[in-house]
């Protein structure tokens, strides 16, 4: 087989330049034959295959594969083995497909609960983002499919995605927005990266040297190639000289063109070409060694999709939180219980969006709930949004029903115990928009008052991609929270509830009261003015009340923790991080004192001095966890190596990660508020002053309105939405593209979020992205006329 060398010598410079631009949707140019095809396809939690059969536009049209749980369960698991068996099996169906890379995981920084792509993202903690991601990564690689960890970096609401800029200052950006990628690129070398489409200060990611080269590539040592969103490479040149190595998808030949100006003129260079052509030919050879495991080749495997069924049936069960129990979980089987709840029936266990899988029909809980009760299910609410309008009379007449019924059946048997499923619609959360509030459904909640209202016996069984307000139900006996957790969502919330499988999930979130911090914002700058307290940090620091703590989830048994021992490495490293503290263990013994086997998930956290009040920094952050496997009575001694970030800060002073001296204390236990042992160190590093400068993110300069597009200056770069405001003909037009997207999307209806995917994206997308990812169907042309007539 050639090398790249020698595959790259035999391309023109017009073979070298198209092969930076994706062909179709899905894959790379291939040069006459000269250069191995990448395939690549959705998503994070299975495939989303898109093999060309498809309705044309219809993003939910893939072919059938098996939907895992969503990133936001899976992290609940807080099980890396979990990840990397999940990856593995959707590796199995990506090669069965020809697919060599998966575009995943996400591994966005969870802000706010109300970003609505948070289902797709695993935790508002580096760490525990950065570990589950490396397993992920590794379950895919091993099995010779290449990951894309995705969107790098900082796209974390999705209104105004595509043009909005986060802005913060270099500790946050360091400490907690890139620390998860840089941990799960340093452990696991992901194949390829998946640059975000939003500005960071300004500068859109896809063209941001500083993170695509300096970072990625020379301080973190990345050896794969970077792929943009889709649509997400707005300045060509730009954007290859910054380190964008392949523009997805196609553009019908707009971004080539622009290279090749670029290139006639001067602005990049051969080198820089063969650069990216070489990154993404050296994994392309990769796949092509591996070419008979494959579709088409001798050693493929065929799907064993009751195989696949059962691993993301385990692997939901494991996800599963329970949040609340008095008693009442597990419920004794073989008795009468009724069930209430739409989403019981139609059950919610994914987002919509790019992510969305396509697969085969799995009995629900209703059916599934039958192999252990006499169940008698109750609809109650209608929780699929066909048509807005008519809903809350439809609602109405349904809880009334649903009233009648329990009433009746609670008369007849008044022990009878109530299971209510509720939570999140479609409509609420999905790529593309963010949610308005923490709250459920009103219909959910209403109905819930009615039932506590006959019959105290009610336990809930809630779904959503992430934290949602549950202090509507105080009187609730039991609250099992099954995230968006795959298609064996109904067996597994069987299974769970029935006692067959202990609930061992704990939270990789917080669930606040109301929204404090990060909530998404109407504007084209967001400012992360909470700096590094993003998620726990901020309440933990500033000792606020929440519903649920951050690593917080029950059992059906007890455990103990006892005997800490820390051991301090005296490894004085030489790495940049002067680091004498790499490598420190943390020892202790957990014993299940319950009387059923379970799991647990031990959590190890840093208790920071805070030296100066000025200078930010969380009061606790997670080091290390695992979880461990109990048989009842069972103890087990647990060793666990901290983090290398364990007592550092990022310096914006020496530009790296360095140690601070002080008094610190580790804190192990069962969630963050829930800490068993402790045992204080003391750590020699550098004063913090001589580490940061004490300048509040404010007096740094960041939070600057980055300049609007405004009448006579809009260029392609602007996006129809950004123009309308100042243009009544674009507001004409994106009205009438509305309407074409709607009439054009197979009777769904507007709030359907296959639906809002289209009209956010014609709406926010820069034109010239508009552009690319229509294929050249919004010509260059047609997008300089509307510029032109905007400017008027
Ligand atoms: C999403 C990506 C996805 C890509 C391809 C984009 O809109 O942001 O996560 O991989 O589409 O479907």
């Amino acid at each position: 087989m050639k090398n790249a060398e020698q595959i790259l010598s035999e391309l023109s410079i017009d073979e070298k330049i198209r092969l930076l631009n994706g062909v179709g949707n899905w894959n790379t140019f291939d040069a006459g034959g000269k250069i191995p095809v990448i395939s690549v396809s959705d998503g994070p939690h299975g495939l989303r295959h898109q093999d060309g059969s498809e309705i044309p536009g219809d993003i939910n049209d893939s072919n059938i594969a098996t939907c895992f749980p969503t990133a936001c369960a899976i992290a609940s698991s807080w099980n890396v083995d979990a990840a990397k068996k999940m990856a593995g099996a959707i590796a199995a169906e990506a090669k069965a497909e020809n697919v060599q890379i998966v575009l995943g995981c996400g591994m966005n920084i969870k802000r706010s609960p109300l970003c609505g792509r948070n289902f797709e993202y695993f935790s508002e903690d580096p760490l525990l983002s950065g570990e589950m991601a490396a397993g992920f990564v590794e379950g895919l690689q091993q099995n010779n499919v290449g990951a894309c960890l995705k969107h790098f970096a900082m796209n974390n609401q999705e209104k105004y995605r595509q043009s909005s800029s986060s802005n913060a200052d270099e500790r946050t950006i360091r400490e907690i927005y890139l620390a998860g990628f840089e941990h799960a690129v340093k452990k696991a070398q992901p194949h390829s990266i998946m640059c975000s489409y939003n500005k960071i200060n300004g500068e859109f990611s896809s063209s941001n040297k500083k993170l695509l080269t300096q970072i990625l590539r020379d301080e973190w040592g990345f050896k794969g190639f970077v792929m943009s969103d889709w649509g997400a490479d707005i300045n060509a040149a730009k954007s290859l000289k910054a380190g964008l190595d392949l523009a997805m998808p196609d553009s019908n030949g707009y971004l080539t063109k622009r290279i090749k100006e670029a290139y006639k003129n001067g602005e990049v260079t051969q080198e820089e070409i063969d650069l990216a052509c070489k990154r993404i030919i050296d994994q392309a050879l990769k796949y092509e060694e591996h070419k008979e495991e494959f579709a088409g080749g001798t050693k493929v495997q065929p799907v064993d999709f009751e195989q696949q069924h059962k691993i993301a049936f385990e692997l939901a069960c494991e996800s599963a939180v329970l949040l609340k129990n008095e008693g009442f979980l597990p419920l004794p089987q073989k008795q009468k219980i009724l069930v209430v709840g739409e989403l019981a029936d139609k059950m919610r266990f994914q987002g919509g969006g790019s992510s969305h899988i396509n697969c085969a029909p799995y009995p629900n809980a209703v059916e599934a709930l039958k192999e252990y009760y006499e169940v008698e299910y109750v609809q109650g609410y209608l929780s699929t949004f066909c048509k807005q309008n008519k809903k809350d009379r439809i609602n109405k007449k349904l809880k009334a029903q649903a009233v009648e019924k329990i009433r009746t059946a609670i008369e007849k048997n008044p022990r009878m115990p109530v299971l209510y499923f509720c939570g999140l619609e479609e409509s609420y959360e999905g790529e593309g928009f963010d949610r308005e509030t923490l709250k459920l459904p009103q219909s959910h909640i209403e109905l819930y008052k009615e039932i506590i209202a006959i019959t105290k016996n009610v336990g809930l069984v809630t779904f959503s991609g992430s934290a949602i307000d549950l202090t509507f139900a105080p009187d609730a006996k039991a609250i099992l929270h099954m995230y968006l957790c795959g298609q064996a969502c109904g067996q597994a919330s069987a299974a769970l509830v029935a006692g067959i499988k202990n609930p061992s999930g704990k939270l990789a979130e917080t669930w606040p009261l109301k929204v404090d911090v990060g909530a998404p914002v109407d504007d084209l700058d967001v400012d992360y003015k909470e700096g590094v307290l993003a998620g726990y940090r901020w309440y933990e620091t500033n000792s606020m009340p929440v519903q649920y703590e951050f690593g917080y989830g029950l059992s059906y048994t007890k455990f103990e923790y006892s005997d800490l021992k820390v051991r301090l490495s005296l490894r004085q490293a030489q790495d940049k991080l002067g680091s004498g503290t790499a490598g420190t263990t943390v020892s202790f013994t957990v014993k299940n004192t319950g009387l059923v086997d379970g799991c647990e998930v031990v959590q190890v956290y840093v208790k920071n001095p805070i030296d100066d009040l000025e200078i930010s920094r969380s009061s606790m952050e997670l080091m290390a966890f695992t979880k461990v496997f109990l048989k009842a009575g069972e103890s087990k001694k647990i060793t666990l190596t901290l983090d290398e970030k364990a007592f550092t800060v990022y310096s914006t002073k020496k530009k790296c990660f360095a140690v601070v001296q002080g008094e610190y204390t580790i804190c192990v236990g069962a969630s963050i508020k829930d800490i068993r042992l402790t045992a204080p160190i003391k750590i020699k590093g550098a004063d913090i002053h001589d580490l940061v400068n004490k300048d509040s993110i404010e007096q740094q300069g960041i939070f600057v309105k980055h300049p609007r597009p405004k009448k006579g200056e809009f260029t392609v770069t602007d996006s129809l939405i950004a123009m309308s405001k100042e243009s009544l003909y674009v507001r004409l037009l994106l009205k009438i593209y509305r309407g074409v997207i709607i009439l054009t999307s197979h009777s769904k209806s507007k709030d359907d979020p296959a639906v809002k995917i289209g009209i956010t994206g014609i709406e926010e997308n820069p034109l010239e992205s508009l552009i690319s990812i229509s294929g050249g169907r919004v010509t260059e042309k047609f997008a300089k006329r509307i510029v032109k007539i905007a400017n008027r």
